[in-house]
C-alpha cells in the first residue's frame, strides 16, 4: 500500500488537497483528507506538490521500423523515459508491413512491448485493403482491446493509403466501434515536390519543409473530414501543426462533426528555421513530419487547445541517432522521420502552457492525460484521480525548473531536440500502478512492470471531449 500524503489534488474538473491511499493491486483506494496511514503502508509525501493523473502519450513509435531504420527507443527504455517525466501510459502504433496481417502485427507488437516498464495500449495501422483486413479489425476490435487504428496519407510507396482504402476502413471502423486516427498530409504532394527538389538539386534538410508545406497538411485533414463526414464516422487527426488543419477541425466541430486533434509539444516550441542551421546533423535531428512551421501556426494550435478544438498533447516520441540520420546526408528524403520528446511533453506543456498563462493547471490535466483517455475509452481508469481508478500519478513541482539535457535524459537516443531549455514545472515522483518509479532523479522501473490496456469498443455516438 501507498499514502500519498498532503499533495493537492489537480484533475480535469477540480483542484482539491487530499491525501491518496494506494492498494497492493495498484488502483486508488481512498481520497479523503488527512487520511491515518495504515500500518507497514509506505508514505510518499506530497507536500508542497500538484498530485495529477501521470501523463498519457497516445502517439509514440518505440522500437518502429521505419525508413530503413529501426527507432532507438525500445518499450523499456522509452517506456522508463516516460515515467522519468511524468507520462505512464502511452499508445504505441503497431505497423504491420504493406500487404501484412494487421492481427500478425499486433501479436509481433505484444511480444515486443512485454518489457515496457509503464503501461500501453496500440493503435493498430491499417496500411492496405483486402477481404481479410475488414476480419482482422473486426477480431482486434472484439478479442484484442483495440478500438483504434491508423492511417497514413503521407509516406508514398511506402505506408501511404489513397482515399478508396481510407473509406473502407473508416467505413468498416465505425461498424466496430474504433475511431480511425490519420496522419494527414498529401503523399502525392510531397512526393511530387520531394522529386522537385532533388532535380533542382536541393538535398540538404531545408528542403524537407519546402517539400511539405502547410497547405500538403491542409487539404489532408479537410479530405478525411469530409470523408468521415460522409460515413457519419468519427476521425482523430495526428500531429496537427497547421493553421490550415486546427482550423478544419474546428469548422467540422461547429458543424456538429465528432473530430479530434492532436498537437506536439515541439511544433508548439520551434520553427522552420531549425532547418536552415548551417551544421548538418543538428537540422537532420529536426527532420520529422509534418515538419516545423512559421510562427503564425504556432499561435493557431495554442488557440485550438485553449479553446478545446483540439484535445490532446503526445510526443510522436520516434528516435533515430546520429548513425541512422546519416542515412540522408546526400538526399533530405533519405532521413529518417522522427523526433525524441516522450521525456519532456509534460514539463514543456507546464512551462510554455501553464507558466506562460494559456493554459490552466486543470486544462493541463485536460490535455495530458484526461482527454486522451476519454477519447480512447480508458476513462475513468486512467486520466483520472478517482477511487477505482488505476494509481498512476505524477507529483508536480509546479515551480521547480531543470534544464533538459541528452547528457542527463533516459531516452534511448544521442540528442534532445529541446537541448539546454530550461523548463519550469518538473515531476519529481512519478508513481505507476501504486509504485514510486521515479523519485527525485531516482529512477526504478522494472523491466515487464508495464500492463496491456484492453479498450473497449467505444459506443455509437461516443461523444468524448
Ligand atoms: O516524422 C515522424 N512523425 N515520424 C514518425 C512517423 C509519423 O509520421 O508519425
Ligand atoms: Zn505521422
Ligand atoms: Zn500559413
Ligand atoms: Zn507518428
Amino acid at each position: 500500500m501507498l499514502h500519498v500524503k498532503g499533495g493537492t489534488i489537480v484533475t480535469a474538473d477540480r483542484t482539491f488537497k487530499a491525501d491518496i491511499l494506494c492498494d497492493d493491486k495498484g488502483r486508488i483506494a481512498s481520497i479523503a483528507p488527512d487520511i491515518a496511514t495504515p500500518t507497514g503502508c509506505e508514505v510518499v509525501d506530497a507536500g508542497g506538490l500538484l498530485v495529477m493523473p501521470g501523463g498519457i502519450d497516445p502517439h509514440t513509435h518505440l522500437e518502429m521500423p521505419f525508413m530503413g531504420s529501426v527507432a532507438s527507443d525500445d518499450f523499456f527504455t522509452g517506456t522508463a523515459a516516460g515515467l522519468a517525466g511524468g507520462t505512464t501510459s502511452i499508445i504505441d502504433f503497431v505497423i504491420p508491413e504493406v500487404g501484412g496481417s494487421l492481427l500478425g502485427a499486433w501479436k509481433e507488437w505484444r511480444g515486443k512491448a512485454e518489457k515496457a516498464a509503464a503501461d500501453y495500449a496500440f493503435h493498430v495501422a491499417v496500411t492496405h485493403w483486402d477481404e481479410q483486413v475488414p476480419k482482422d479489425m473486426e477480431t482486434l476490435v472484439n478479442e484484442c482491446g483495440v478500438n483504434s487504428f491508423k492511417h497514413f496519407m503521407a509516406y508514398k510507396n511506402a505506408l501511404m493509403v489513397d482515399d478508396d482504402v481510407l473509406l473502407h476502413s473508416i467505413r468498416r471502423a465505425g461498424e466496430l466501434g474504433a475511431l480511425c486516427t490519420v496522419h494527414a498530409e498529401n503523399g502525392d504532394a510531397v512526393a511530387y515536390l520531394q522529386a522537385k527538389l532533388l532535380a533542382e538539386g536541393q538535398t540538404g534538410p531545408d528542403a524537407h519543409p519546402r517539400s511539405r508545406p502547410p497547405t500538403v497538411e491542409g487539404e489532408a485533414a479537410q479530405r478525411v473530414i469530409a470523408l468521415a463526414g460522409l460515413l457519419d464516422a468519427p476521425v482523430y487527426i495526428v500531429h496537427v501543426s497547421t493553421q490550415e488543419a486546427a482550423h478544419a477541425i474546428a469548422n467540422a466541430r461547429m458543424r456538429g462533426q465528432r473530430v479530434y486533434g492532436e498537437v506536439l509539444p515541439q511544433h508548439l516550441v520551434f520553427d522552420e528555421s531549425v532547418y536552415t542551421n548551417p551544421d548538418w546533423l543538428t537540422a537532420a535531428r529536426f527532420v520529422m513530419s509534418p515538419p516545423f512551421r512559421p510562427r503564425h501556426h504556432q499561435q493557431a494550435l495554442w488557440a485550438g487547445l485553449t479553446s478545446g478544438q483540439l484535445q490532446t498533447t503526445a510526443t510522436d516520441h520516434c528516435c533515430f541517432c546520429a548513425g541512422q540520420k546519416e542515412n540522408g546526408r546526400s538526399n533530405f528524403t533519405h532521413i529518417p522521420n522522427g523526433t525524441p520528446g516522450i521525456e519532456d511533453r509534460m514539463s514543456i506543456m507546464w512551462h510554455h502552457g501553464v507558466v506562460s498563462g494559456r493554459l490552466t493547471p486543470q486544462e493541463f490535466v485536460a490535455i495530458t492525460s484526461t482527454n486522451t483517455a476519454r477519447i480512447f475509452n480508458m476513462y475513468p481508469r486512467k486520466g483520472c484521480i478517482a477511487e477505482g481508478a488505476d494509481a498512476d500519478l505524477v507529483l508536480w513541482d509546479s515551480t521547480g525548473t531543470r534544464t533538459i539535457s541528452a547528457a542527463t535524459h533516459h531516452q534511448n537516443v544521442d540528442y534532445n531536440i529541446y537541448e539546454g531549455m530550461t523548463v519550469t514545472g518538473v515531476a519529481r515522483r512519478t508513481i505507476s500502478a501504486g509504485r514510486v518509479v521515479w523519485d527525485d532523479g531516482d529512477l526504478r522501473v522494472t523491466r515487464g512492470a508495464g500492463q496491456y490496456i484492453a479498450r473497449a469498443p467505444l459506443p455509437r455516438g461516443h461523444k468524448a471531449v
